[in-house]
Protein backbone atom coordinates (compact mmCIF):
# COMPACT_ATOMS: atom_id res chain seq x y z
CA UNK A 1 0.00 0.00 0.00
CA UNK A 2 1.32 3.42 -1.05
CA UNK A 3 2.82 5.48 1.36
CA UNK A 4 0.68 4.44 3.95
CA UNK A 5 1.09 4.28 7.81
CA UNK A 6 -0.46 1.81 10.30
CA UNK A 7 -1.29 2.04 14.25
CA UNK A 8 -1.78 -1.31 16.02
CA UNK A 9 -4.05 -0.71 19.42
CA UNK A 10 -2.85 -3.64 21.94
CA UNK A 11 -2.64 -1.16 25.21
CA UNK A 12 -5.99 -2.90 26.50
CA UNK A 13 -6.22 -5.55 29.03
CA UNK A 14 -8.92 -7.58 28.09
CA UNK A 15 -10.90 -7.88 31.26
CA UNK A 16 -12.59 -10.23 29.64
CA UNK A 17 -9.77 -13.03 29.61
CA UNK A 18 -9.78 -13.45 33.22
CA UNK A 19 -6.04 -13.92 32.67
CA UNK A 20 -3.24 -12.64 34.24
CA UNK A 21 -1.34 -12.06 30.47
CA UNK A 22 -2.47 -9.13 28.58
CA UNK A 23 -5.34 -10.41 26.09
CA UNK A 24 -2.57 -9.74 23.08
CA UNK A 25 -0.49 -12.38 24.05
CA UNK A 26 -3.11 -14.93 24.00
CA UNK A 27 -2.08 -17.33 21.11
CA UNK A 28 -3.86 -18.66 18.39
CA UNK A 29 -2.09 -21.55 16.46
CA UNK A 30 1.18 -20.99 18.48
CA UNK A 31 1.34 -16.95 17.66
CA UNK A 32 0.40 -13.79 20.04
CA UNK A 33 -2.35 -12.23 19.22
CA UNK A 34 -0.59 -9.58 18.32
CA UNK A 35 1.88 -10.46 15.84
CA UNK A 36 -1.34 -11.19 13.89
CA UNK A 37 -2.08 -7.71 12.87
CA UNK A 38 1.37 -7.04 12.77
CA UNK A 39 2.28 -9.60 10.48
CA UNK A 40 -0.54 -8.37 8.03
CA UNK A 41 0.69 -4.40 7.99
CA UNK A 42 3.95 -5.83 7.22
CA UNK A 43 2.78 -7.91 3.96
CA UNK A 44 0.30 -4.77 2.91
CA UNK A 45 4.32 -2.98 3.23
CA UNK A 46 2.94 0.25 4.93
CA UNK A 47 5.22 2.14 7.41
CA UNK A 48 6.49 3.22 9.92
CA UNK A 49 4.12 -0.17 11.97
CA UNK A 50 2.99 1.68 15.40
CA UNK A 51 1.83 -0.40 18.51
CA UNK A 52 0.33 0.94 20.95
CA UNK A 53 0.99 -0.63 24.12
CA UNK A 54 -0.12 0.06 28.25
CA UNK A 55 -1.25 -3.35 29.73
CA UNK A 56 1.86 -5.65 30.41
CA UNK A 57 3.80 -3.30 28.18
CA UNK A 58 6.98 -5.28 28.26
CA UNK A 59 5.75 -8.29 28.06
CA UNK A 60 4.40 -7.18 24.79
CA UNK A 61 7.32 -4.90 23.58
CA UNK A 62 9.22 -8.65 24.25
CA UNK A 63 7.26 -10.67 22.59
CA UNK A 64 7.22 -8.66 19.18
CA UNK A 65 10.80 -7.79 19.23
CA UNK A 66 11.23 -12.05 19.40
CA UNK A 67 8.90 -12.10 16.61
CA UNK A 68 9.76 -9.44 14.28
CA UNK A 69 13.07 -8.71 15.52
CA UNK A 70 13.82 -5.48 17.21
CA UNK A 71 12.90 -2.61 15.65
CA UNK A 72 10.93 -4.04 12.57
CA UNK A 73 7.65 -2.03 14.45
CA UNK A 74 8.22 1.17 16.93
CA UNK A 75 6.04 1.20 19.95
CA UNK A 76 4.24 4.02 21.54
CA UNK A 77 3.18 3.78 25.33
CA UNK A 78 -0.50 4.80 26.17
CA UNK A 79 0.18 5.50 30.14
CA UNK A 80 -3.24 4.86 31.05
CA UNK A 81 -6.21 3.36 28.89
CA UNK A 82 -8.25 6.03 28.02
CA UNK A 83 -10.48 4.84 25.27
CA UNK A 84 -9.12 4.01 21.78
CA UNK A 85 -9.10 7.76 20.31
CA UNK A 86 -6.68 8.03 23.19
CA UNK A 87 -4.62 5.26 22.14
CA UNK A 88 -4.02 6.67 18.62
CA UNK A 89 -3.43 9.82 19.61
CA UNK A 90 -0.25 8.30 21.64
CA UNK A 91 1.45 6.93 18.22
CA UNK A 92 0.85 10.79 16.16
CA UNK A 93 4.32 11.64 17.73
CA UNK A 94 5.24 8.84 15.45
CA UNK A 95 4.10 10.12 12.55
CA UNK A 96 4.53 13.82 12.98
CA UNK A 97 5.85 14.03 8.80
CA UNK A 98 3.42 11.34 7.41
CA UNK A 99 0.63 12.87 4.68
CA UNK A 100 -1.96 10.22 3.68
CA UNK A 101 -4.22 7.36 5.18
CA UNK A 102 -3.27 5.79 8.58
CA UNK A 103 -4.28 2.53 8.54
CA UNK A 104 -5.69 1.60 12.02
CA UNK A 105 -5.85 -2.04 13.12
CA UNK A 106 -6.77 -3.52 16.49
CA UNK A 107 -4.54 -6.38 18.12
CA UNK A 108 -7.45 -8.30 18.98
CA UNK A 109 -8.53 -9.05 15.34
CA UNK A 110 -6.49 -11.86 14.08
CA UNK A 111 -7.93 -13.20 11.46
CA UNK A 112 -8.02 -10.60 8.81
CA UNK A 113 -6.97 -11.05 5.53
CA UNK A 114 -4.99 -8.70 3.14
CA UNK A 115 -7.67 -8.09 0.34
CA UNK A 116 -10.08 -6.99 2.72
CA UNK A 117 -7.75 -4.18 3.40
CA UNK A 118 -7.32 -3.46 -0.39
CA UNK A 119 -10.79 -3.40 -0.37
CA UNK A 120 -11.15 -0.89 2.06
CA UNK A 121 -8.28 1.21 0.39
CA UNK A 122 -10.11 1.01 -3.28
CA UNK A 123 -13.20 2.39 -1.05
CA UNK A 124 -11.10 5.24 0.46
CA UNK A 125 -9.59 6.10 -2.51
CA UNK A 126 -12.41 6.16 -4.47
CA UNK A 127 -14.24 8.16 -2.56
CA UNK A 128 -11.31 10.51 -1.66
CA UNK A 129 -12.79 10.04 1.78
CA UNK A 130 -11.02 11.72 5.15
CA UNK A 131 -12.06 8.01 6.94
CA UNK A 132 -12.77 4.54 5.66
CA UNK A 133 -14.32 1.78 7.58
CA UNK A 134 -14.97 -2.20 7.84
CA UNK A 135 -18.47 -3.29 9.09
CA UNK A 136 -19.71 -6.26 9.84
CA UNK A 137 -22.91 -8.07 10.73
CA UNK A 138 -22.67 -10.50 13.45
CA UNK A 139 -25.33 -12.86 14.87
CA UNK A 140 -25.26 -11.08 18.23
CA UNK A 141 -24.51 -7.55 17.37
CA UNK A 142 -24.44 -6.73 21.16
CA UNK A 143 -21.38 -4.85 22.79
CA UNK A 144 -20.67 -3.88 19.40
CA UNK A 145 -20.45 0.19 18.38
CA UNK A 146 -23.60 0.84 15.50
CA UNK A 147 -23.37 1.74 12.09
CA UNK A 148 -25.93 4.68 11.96
CA UNK A 149 -26.79 5.60 8.30
CA UNK A 150 -28.74 8.12 6.81
CA UNK A 151 -30.05 7.96 3.17
CA UNK A 152 -27.39 4.91 3.02
CA UNK A 153 -25.13 6.75 3.94
CA UNK A 154 -22.50 6.63 7.20
CA UNK A 155 -23.82 9.40 9.58
CA UNK A 156 -22.15 7.79 12.28
CA UNK A 157 -20.74 5.28 15.00
CA UNK A 158 -22.75 4.92 18.49
CA UNK A 159 -21.33 2.50 20.90
CA UNK A 160 -23.75 0.15 22.29
CA UNK A 161 -24.24 1.45 25.59
CA UNK A 162 -24.91 5.14 24.13
CA UNK A 163 -27.65 3.54 21.78
CA UNK A 164 -31.29 3.90 22.28
CA UNK A 165 -33.11 0.46 21.75
CA UNK A 166 -34.27 1.23 18.47
CA UNK A 167 -30.79 1.77 17.42
CA UNK A 168 -29.88 -1.52 19.28
CA UNK A 169 -32.00 -2.81 16.20
CA UNK A 170 -29.17 -1.71 14.05
CA UNK A 171 -27.66 -5.34 12.87
CA UNK A 172 -24.56 -3.54 10.67
CA UNK A 173 -21.53 -3.04 13.61
CA UNK A 174 -17.99 -1.51 13.43
CA UNK A 175 -15.11 -3.78 13.36
CA UNK A 176 -12.81 -1.38 14.70
CA UNK A 177 -10.82 -1.09 11.69
CA UNK A 178 -10.16 2.05 9.53
CA UNK A 179 -8.19 3.88 7.12
CA UNK A 180 -7.77 7.22 8.43
CA UNK A 181 -6.19 10.52 6.97
CA UNK A 182 -3.08 11.52 8.74
CA UNK A 183 -4.26 15.53 8.23
CA UNK A 184 -8.01 14.69 9.46
CA UNK A 185 -6.61 12.18 12.37
CA UNK A 186 -4.58 14.84 13.54
CA UNK A 187 -7.49 17.82 13.28
CA UNK A 188 -10.07 15.36 14.23
CA UNK A 189 -8.72 13.90 17.77
CA UNK A 190 -8.45 17.36 18.53
CA UNK A 191 -11.95 18.30 18.48
CA UNK A 192 -13.49 14.82 19.95
CA UNK A 193 -15.18 14.85 23.60
CA UNK A 194 -15.42 12.49 26.06
CA UNK A 195 -19.41 13.17 26.32
CA UNK A 196 -20.37 9.50 26.35
CA UNK A 197 -21.48 6.80 28.74
CA UNK A 198 -17.53 5.65 29.23
CA UNK A 199 -16.77 9.18 29.59
CA UNK A 200 -13.34 8.20 27.12
CA UNK A 201 -12.12 9.65 23.82
CA UNK A 202 -13.92 7.00 20.94
CA UNK A 203 -12.33 6.84 18.07
CA UNK A 204 -15.40 5.66 16.11
CA UNK A 205 -16.53 9.34 17.02
CA UNK A 206 -14.42 10.35 14.10
CA UNK A 207 -17.05 9.14 11.85
CA UNK A 208 -19.55 11.44 12.38
CA UNK A 209 -17.03 14.30 12.09
CA UNK A 210 -15.47 12.59 8.65
CA UNK A 211 -19.40 12.64 8.17
CA UNK A 212 -20.08 16.09 8.24
CA UNK A 213 -17.39 17.54 5.85
CA UNK A 214 -17.86 14.21 3.03
CA UNK A 215 -18.13 10.56 1.96
CA UNK A 216 -17.31 7.85 4.48
CA UNK A 217 -17.42 4.73 2.53
CA UNK A 218 -17.83 1.26 4.67
CA UNK A 219 -16.79 -2.62 3.04
CA UNK A 220 -18.66 -5.16 5.04
CA UNK A 221 -16.41 -7.58 5.77
CA UNK A 222 -17.58 -11.08 7.15
CA UNK A 223 -17.87 -11.93 11.06
CA UNK A 224 -15.49 -14.72 10.78
CA UNK A 225 -12.69 -12.60 9.36
CA UNK A 226 -13.54 -9.85 11.32
CA UNK A 227 -14.88 -10.64 15.03
CA UNK A 228 -12.54 -10.04 17.48
CA UNK A 229 -11.01 -11.73 20.48
CA UNK A 230 -12.79 -10.78 23.46
CA UNK A 231 -12.58 -13.58 25.38
CA UNK A 232 -11.53 -17.70 25.83
CA UNK A 233 -14.67 -18.80 23.49
CA UNK A 234 -13.89 -16.27 20.66
CA UNK A 235 -10.25 -17.36 21.13
CA UNK A 236 -11.01 -21.17 20.58
CA UNK A 237 -13.13 -19.83 17.52
CA UNK A 238 -10.27 -18.12 16.18
CA UNK A 239 -8.32 -21.33 16.40
CA UNK A 240 -10.64 -23.16 15.03
CA UNK A 241 -10.56 -21.85 11.74
CA UNK A 242 -7.26 -21.02 11.99
CA UNK A 243 -6.69 -25.31 12.06
CA UNK A 244 -8.86 -25.65 9.53
CA UNK A 245 -6.83 -23.41 6.95
CA UNK A 246 -3.85 -24.72 7.85
CA UNK A 247 -5.09 -28.38 7.39
CA UNK A 248 -6.24 -27.77 3.77
CA UNK A 249 -3.79 -26.06 3.05
CA UNK A 250 -1.51 -28.95 4.31
CA UNK A 251 -3.58 -31.22 2.06
CA UNK A 252 -3.45 -29.21 -0.98
CA UNK A 253 0.68 -29.29 -0.89
CA UNK A 254 0.58 -33.34 -0.39
CA UNK A 255 0.22 -34.20 3.60
CA UNK A 256 -2.00 -36.39 4.05
CA UNK A 257 -4.52 -36.85 7.17
CA UNK A 258 -7.24 -39.35 7.93
CA UNK A 259 -9.10 -36.69 10.32
CA UNK A 260 -8.09 -33.75 9.70
CA UNK A 261 -10.91 -32.36 11.94
CA UNK A 262 -8.61 -33.99 15.23
CA UNK A 263 -5.54 -32.58 13.82
CA UNK A 264 -3.80 -29.17 14.98
CA UNK A 265 -0.75 -27.97 13.19
CA UNK A 266 0.63 -24.69 14.78
CA UNK A 267 1.36 -21.78 12.15
CA UNK A 268 5.34 -21.94 12.35
CA UNK A 269 5.45 -25.55 10.95
CA UNK A 270 6.61 -27.24 8.38
CA UNK A 271 5.46 -30.70 6.63
CA UNK A 272 6.79 -32.09 3.30
CA UNK A 273 4.74 -34.11 0.48
CA UNK A 274 3.79 -37.90 1.31
CA UNK A 275 3.54 -37.30 4.71
CA UNK A 276 0.88 -38.73 6.57
CA UNK A 277 -0.79 -37.32 10.11
CA UNK A 278 -3.03 -39.57 12.18
CA UNK A 279 -5.92 -39.19 14.13
CA UNK A 280 -5.09 -36.54 17.20
CA UNK A 281 -1.42 -35.65 16.00
CA UNK A 282 -0.50 -31.74 17.66
CA UNK A 283 2.52 -30.14 15.84
CA UNK A 284 3.00 -27.16 18.00
CA UNK A 285 5.68 -24.25 18.27
CA UNK A 286 8.46 -24.50 15.22
CA UNK A 287 8.21 -27.87 14.06
CA UNK A 288 9.96 -28.88 10.83
CA UNK A 289 8.24 -32.60 9.32
CA UNK A 290 10.59 -33.87 6.17
CA UNK A 291 8.33 -36.06 3.32
CA UNK A 292 7.17 -39.38 3.36
CA UNK A 293 7.05 -39.21 7.07
CA UNK A 294 4.38 -41.14 9.16
CA UNK A 295 3.35 -39.87 12.39
CA UNK A 296 0.75 -41.91 14.18
CA UNK A 297 -2.26 -41.26 15.96
CA UNK A 298 -1.93 -39.26 18.86
CA UNK A 299 1.85 -37.91 18.50
CA UNK A 300 2.97 -34.62 20.01
CA UNK A 301 5.72 -32.80 18.52
CA UNK A 302 6.68 -29.80 20.05
CA UNK A 303 9.42 -27.61 18.22
CA UNK A 304 11.19 -30.39 16.55
CA UNK A 305 12.81 -31.75 13.48
CA UNK A 306 11.68 -35.02 11.77
CA UNK A 307 13.58 -35.96 8.69
CA UNK A 308 12.63 -37.69 5.64
CA UNK A 309 11.05 -40.92 5.69
CA UNK A 310 10.92 -41.19 9.73
CA UNK A 311 8.06 -43.05 11.68
CA UNK A 312 6.77 -41.64 14.80
CA UNK A 313 4.58 -44.41 16.20
CA UNK A 314 1.77 -43.81 18.08
CA UNK A 315 1.51 -41.40 21.28
CA UNK A 316 5.24 -40.51 21.45
CA UNK A 317 5.68 -37.22 22.47
CA UNK A 318 8.72 -35.23 21.25
CA UNK A 319 10.23 -31.49 22.62
CA UNK A 320 13.14 -29.75 21.10
CA UNK A 321 14.72 -32.86 19.15
CA UNK A 322 15.68 -34.08 16.32
CA UNK A 323 14.80 -37.38 14.36
CA UNK A 324 17.33 -38.28 11.11
CA UNK A 325 15.77 -39.83 7.87
CA UNK A 326 14.24 -43.42 8.28
CA UNK A 327 14.79 -43.49 11.76
CA UNK A 328 11.55 -45.27 13.86
CA UNK A 329 10.60 -44.03 17.26
CA UNK A 330 7.39 -45.54 19.57
CA UNK A 331 4.99 -46.12 20.18
CA UNK A 332 4.60 -44.64 23.69
CA UNK A 333 8.28 -43.15 23.26
CA UNK A 334 9.26 -39.46 25.32
CA UNK A 335 12.12 -37.63 23.22
CA UNK A 336 12.95 -34.73 25.48
CA UNK A 337 15.22 -31.35 24.45
CA UNK A 338 18.47 -32.12 23.34
CA UNK A 339 17.64 -35.46 21.97
CA UNK A 340 19.58 -36.29 18.49
CA UNK A 341 18.82 -39.25 16.42
CA UNK A 342 20.87 -40.36 13.77
CA UNK A 343 19.52 -42.21 10.55
CA UNK A 344 17.70 -45.87 11.03
CA UNK A 345 17.67 -44.79 14.74
CA UNK A 346 15.38 -47.30 16.58
CA UNK A 347 13.43 -45.89 19.87
CA UNK A 348 10.99 -48.51 21.16
CA UNK A 349 7.99 -48.23 23.59
CA UNK A 350 8.35 -46.82 27.29
CA UNK A 351 12.20 -45.57 26.06
CA UNK A 352 12.73 -41.97 27.44
CA UNK A 353 15.44 -39.58 26.18
CA UNK A 354 17.28 -36.11 27.12
CA UNK A 355 20.01 -34.37 25.82
CA UNK A 356 21.50 -38.06 24.43
CA UNK A 357 22.75 -38.32 20.95
CA UNK A 358 22.33 -41.41 18.99
CA UNK A 359 24.35 -42.00 15.75
CA UNK A 360 23.31 -44.57 12.78
CA UNK A 361 21.54 -47.33 13.22
CA UNK A 362 21.38 -47.57 17.11
CA UNK A 363 18.77 -48.81 19.23
CA UNK A 364 16.62 -49.14 22.03
CA UNK A 365 13.88 -50.76 21.46
CA UNK A 366 12.09 -51.25 24.83
CA UNK A 367 11.50 -49.95 28.31
CA UNK A 368 14.80 -47.49 28.61
CA UNK A 369 15.95 -43.58 30.35
CA UNK A 370 18.99 -42.35 27.97
CA UNK A 371 20.09 -39.37 29.57
CA UNK A 372 23.01 -37.04 29.16
CA UNK A 373 24.61 -39.85 26.74
CA UNK A 374 26.68 -40.19 23.39
CA UNK A 375 25.64 -43.31 21.75
CA UNK A 376 28.18 -44.74 18.42
CA UNK A 377 27.00 -46.47 15.16
CA UNK A 378 24.74 -49.68 15.90
CA UNK A 379 25.14 -49.46 19.02
CA UNK A 380 22.35 -51.64 20.76
CA UNK A 381 20.72 -50.71 24.40
CA UNK A 382 18.96 -53.75 25.92
CA UNK A 383 15.37 -53.58 27.25
CA UNK A 384 15.80 -52.12 31.24
CA UNK A 385 18.95 -50.06 30.65
CA UNK A 386 19.34 -46.88 32.86
CA UNK A 387 21.48 -44.09 32.35
CA UNK A 388 22.22 -43.32 36.04
CA UNK A 389 23.02 -39.70 35.10
CA UNK A 390 22.52 -37.47 38.17
CA UNK A 391 23.88 -38.23 41.79
CA UNK A 392 21.95 -35.83 43.32
CA UNK A 393 23.99 -32.29 42.58
CA UNK A 394 25.61 -32.50 39.05
CA UNK A 395 24.69 -34.48 35.55
CA UNK A 396 27.10 -36.58 34.34
CA UNK A 397 27.69 -38.28 30.70
CA UNK A 398 27.64 -41.89 29.61
CA UNK A 399 29.84 -42.80 26.53
CA UNK A 400 28.73 -46.02 24.40
CA UNK A 401 31.33 -46.28 21.47
CA UNK A 402 30.29 -47.71 18.12
CA UNK A 403 29.10 -51.17 18.54
CA UNK A 404 28.51 -51.62 22.16
CA UNK A 405 25.76 -54.29 22.94
CA UNK A 406 24.46 -53.22 26.39
CA UNK A 407 22.52 -56.06 28.22
CA UNK A 408 18.93 -56.14 29.14
CA UNK A 409 18.02 -54.33 32.48
CA UNK A 410 21.91 -52.74 33.48
CA UNK A 411 22.32 -49.78 34.81
CA UNK A 412 25.04 -47.19 33.75
CA UNK A 413 26.56 -44.76 36.72
CA UNK A 414 27.51 -41.84 34.65
CA UNK A 415 30.35 -40.76 34.13
CA UNK A 416 31.05 -43.25 31.69
CA UNK A 417 32.55 -44.56 28.79
CA UNK A 418 32.17 -48.41 27.11
CA UNK A 419 34.65 -48.82 24.54
CA UNK A 420 33.86 -49.38 21.16
CA UNK A 421 32.49 -53.13 20.10
CA UNK A 422 32.49 -53.72 24.14
CA UNK A 423 29.95 -56.24 25.82
CA UNK A 424 27.84 -54.93 29.09
CA UNK A 425 26.35 -58.69 30.22
CA UNK A 426 22.80 -58.10 31.52
CA UNK A 427 21.85 -57.12 35.13
CA UNK A 428 25.32 -55.25 35.29
CA UNK A 429 25.47 -52.40 37.10
CA UNK A 430 28.69 -50.65 35.29
CA UNK A 431 30.54 -47.74 37.52
CA UNK A 432 33.85 -47.76 35.80
CA UNK A 433 35.19 -47.42 32.05
CA UNK A 434 34.96 -50.50 29.63
CA UNK A 435 37.99 -51.34 27.51
CA UNK A 436 37.14 -52.10 23.21
CA UNK A 437 35.77 -55.56 22.88
CA UNK A 438 35.93 -56.23 26.81
CA UNK A 439 32.73 -58.31 28.20
CA UNK A 440 31.58 -56.32 31.77
CA UNK A 441 29.82 -58.08 33.96
CA UNK A 442 28.98 -57.07 37.55
CA UNK A 443 25.97 -59.53 38.76
CA UNK A 444 26.35 -62.21 41.27
CA UNK A 445 26.99 -65.41 39.76
CA UNK A 446 24.58 -68.03 39.33
CA UNK A 447 23.83 -71.10 41.89
CA UNK A 448 21.86 -73.66 41.63
CA UNK A 449 20.69 -76.00 44.03
CA UNK A 450 19.05 -79.15 43.47
CA UNK A 451 15.06 -79.68 44.66
CA UNK A 452 15.25 -76.73 46.91
CA UNK A 453 12.35 -74.95 45.22
CA UNK A 454 9.91 -78.13 45.98
CA UNK A 455 11.10 -78.66 49.41
CA UNK A 456 10.42 -74.91 49.85
CA UNK A 457 6.53 -75.19 48.58
CA UNK A 458 5.90 -78.30 50.76
CA UNK A 459 7.21 -76.05 53.64
CA UNK A 460 5.01 -72.89 53.28
CA UNK A 461 1.97 -75.02 52.36
CA UNK A 462 2.11 -76.99 55.73
CA UNK A 463 2.58 -73.62 57.32
CA UNK A 464 -0.37 -72.51 55.88
CA UNK A 465 -2.60 -74.99 56.49
CA UNK A 466 -1.72 -74.70 60.20
CA UNK A 467 -2.39 -71.03 60.28
CA UNK A 468 -6.34 -71.92 59.31
CA UNK A 469 -6.54 -74.54 61.93
CA UNK A 470 -5.83 -72.20 64.45
CA UNK A 471 -8.10 -69.42 62.96
CA UNK A 472 -11.06 -72.36 63.49
CA UNK A 473 -10.30 -73.32 66.42
CA UNK A 474 -10.31 -69.88 67.52
CA UNK A 475 -14.03 -69.60 66.44
C1 LIG B 1 -14.33 -1.11 19.64
C2 LIG B 1 -15.12 0.04 19.03
C3 LIG B 1 -16.49 -0.48 18.59
C4 LIG B 1 -16.33 -1.65 17.66
C5 LIG B 1 -15.45 -2.73 18.27
C6 LIG B 1 -15.13 -3.79 17.26
C7 LIG B 1 -14.38 1.97 20.31
C8 LIG B 1 -14.72 2.96 21.35
N1 LIG B 1 -15.30 1.04 20.04
O1 LIG B 1 -15.00 -1.52 20.82
O2 LIG B 1 -17.20 0.55 17.93
O3 LIG B 1 -17.61 -2.19 17.34
O4 LIG B 1 -14.19 -2.17 18.71
O5 LIG B 1 -14.41 -4.85 17.83
O6 LIG B 1 -13.32 2.04 19.71
N2 LIG B 1 -7.24 -0.16 23.23
C9 LIG B 1 -6.14 0.60 23.54
N3 LIG B 1 -6.24 1.60 24.44
C10 LIG B 1 -7.43 1.92 25.02
C11 LIG B 1 -8.56 1.16 24.69
C12 LIG B 1 -8.44 0.13 23.80
O7 LIG B 1 -5.05 0.34 23.03
O8 LIG B 1 -7.44 2.87 25.81
C13 LIG B 1 -7.11 -1.24 22.25
C14 LIG B 1 -7.45 -2.61 22.82
O9 LIG B 1 -6.29 -3.24 23.33
C15 LIG B 1 -8.00 -3.33 21.59
C16 LIG B 1 -8.59 -2.22 20.73
O10 LIG B 1 -8.02 -1.01 21.21
O11 LIG B 1 -6.97 -3.99 20.88
C17 LIG B 1 -10.11 -2.15 20.84
O12 LIG B 1 -10.46 -1.87 22.16
P1 LIG B 1 -11.69 -2.57 22.88
O13 LIG B 1 -11.75 -2.10 24.27
O14 LIG B 1 -11.66 -4.03 22.65
O15 LIG B 1 -12.90 -1.91 22.07
P2 LIG B 1 -14.35 -2.49 21.94
O16 LIG B 1 -15.11 -2.25 23.19
O17 LIG B 1 -14.28 -3.89 21.45
CA1 LIG C 1 -12.65 -5.55 21.17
Amino acid sequence: MKNTASIVLAAGQGKRMFSELPKVLHRASGRSLVSFPVRLAQGLEVSPIVVVVGHGREKVIAQLDTDFGQGAVCFAVQEQQLGTADAVRSALPHLLDHRGPVLVLSGDVPLLADQTIRQLEAAYLGANAAVALLTFEPRDPSGYGRVLREAGHVRSVKEHRDCSESERAIREVNAGIYLIDADFLRSGLGRLTSDNDQGELLLPDLVALAASEGVVPAVLASEEEVGGVNDRADLARVEAVLRARTNLALMRTGVAMSQPESVHVDLDCEIGPDTSLGPGVQLLGRCRIGRGCTLEAGVIVQSSEVHDGATIKAYSVLESAVVGNDAVVGPFARLRPGTKLGPKVHIGNFVETKNTIMDTGAKANHLAYLGDGVIGQRVNVGAGTIFCNYDGYQKHTTVLEDDVFIGSDSQLVAPVTVGRGAYVGSGSTITKNVPADALAMSRVKQENREGVAALLRRRFAALKQKALEAKKGAH
